[in-house]
């Protein structure tokens, strides 16, 4: 028996529900002599900025007992010299290509939406909208429903390429601000970026990061996005797309039974760069043990009390 592993989300198809994280995986020719593509749903990109940035000064990166804490801010290469100098590996590779995009006003967002969402290659995008809006005071769109609405009904109008909004985890009601979201057109959400954390060097007394805080990621934020995404499914009809802590093909199992059509692989590939389809594989034995044919079967059927 084969299992139909295909997900689709808006316009775009995967041949399976595993993706790899922005920041995670650079520009995907970084992990070339480690990783099938062919064996993926799709990579996302580090995220693009309408101009390049360095990112913070070192330490960027600190490691805790179960995930890492980071303040990389942002490092990229800038929207032309990733037309000029990524996009042409990216054509080439076999699977889904979908670019992280952030900007710092609703414009921003739209004008970047409408030059990437327009570049062949690109198959999808997926907006960062845990970012300071400068006309807000600083305040992140993630975390307000009407300025999370606004920036994806401006990148939505500006492209027709399927737009992913990737949500904050920090808020105290994610089904608003999916709701908010979808009525604004977005085909999917990622649920969700890194969670705001730091860490204390106890001898000097300084922040571990030069930026003094960061964003946890990796297995011990996974129970927290597992809640996340089954209250983001209980808001919205459109497909979630799990971020946070998925580690083995059982985590993709569970995310996915807590209402995940896709899940992203995201810290695991520093530790495992095989990660990514050891979990397409795994995914593919469990649904053959239990004579599984479709992941709708799995979605959301977790039996709740
Ligand atoms: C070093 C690093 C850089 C990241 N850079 C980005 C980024 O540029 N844009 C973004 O939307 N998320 C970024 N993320 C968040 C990841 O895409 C992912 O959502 C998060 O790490 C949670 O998944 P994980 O626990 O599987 O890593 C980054 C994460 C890490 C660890």
């Amino acid at each position: 028996m084969t299992t139909d592993l295909s997900v689709q989300i808006g316009t775009l198809s995967l041949r399976n529900p595993i993706l790899t994280a922005s920041g995670t995986f650079g520009y995907a020719s970084e992990y070339e002599t480690m990783v099938d593509f062919n064996k993926i749903g799709g990579i996302i990109t580090k995220g693009i900025s309408p101009e390049p940035r360095l990112g913070n000064i070192q330490p960027r990166i600190w490691e805790t007992e179960s995930g890492l804490i980071n303040a990389i801010g942002l490092d990229n290469v800038g929207v032309e010299d990733f037309e000029r100098s990524k996009l042409d590996y990216l054509r080439k590779i076999d699977c889904a290509v979908v670019v992280n995009f952030f900007a710092e006003s609703i414009e921003s967002y739209a004008r970047l939406a409408g030059t990437l969402g327009s570049m062949t290659g690109v198959d999808a995008l997926e907006a960062n909208i845990s970012c300071p809006n400068v006309k807000a005071g600083g305040r992140e769109f993630g975390v307000d429903p009407v300025a999370a609405a606004e920036v994806t009904l401006a990148s939505r109008e500006a492209t027709d390429c399927p737009l992913i909004v990737k949500l904050s985890p920090d808020v105290s009601n994610i089904g608003d601000i999916a709701s908010a979201v979808a009525n604004a057109g977005a085909d999917a959400v990622t649920v969700a970026n890194s969670m705001p954390a730091m860490a204390i060097d106890i001898n000097t007394r300084e922040p571990r990061l030069s930026f003094g805080r960061g964003g946890l990621t990796g297995p011990a934020v996974r129970p927290i996005v597992m809640r996340l995404v089954h209250d983001a499914a209980q808001a919205v009809d459109i497909p979630i797309i799990a971020s946070g802590g998925a580690t083995t093909w059982r985590d993709v199992v569970e995310f996915m039974l807590a209402g995940a059509s896709a899940v992203q692989a995201g810290t695991v590939n520093f530790v495992n760069p095989q990660a990514s389809i050891e979990m397409a594989e795994g995914l593919e034995r469990y649904c053959q043990h239990h004579a599984i044919d479709s992941l709708a079967e799995l979605v959301g059927s977790a039996k709740m009390p």
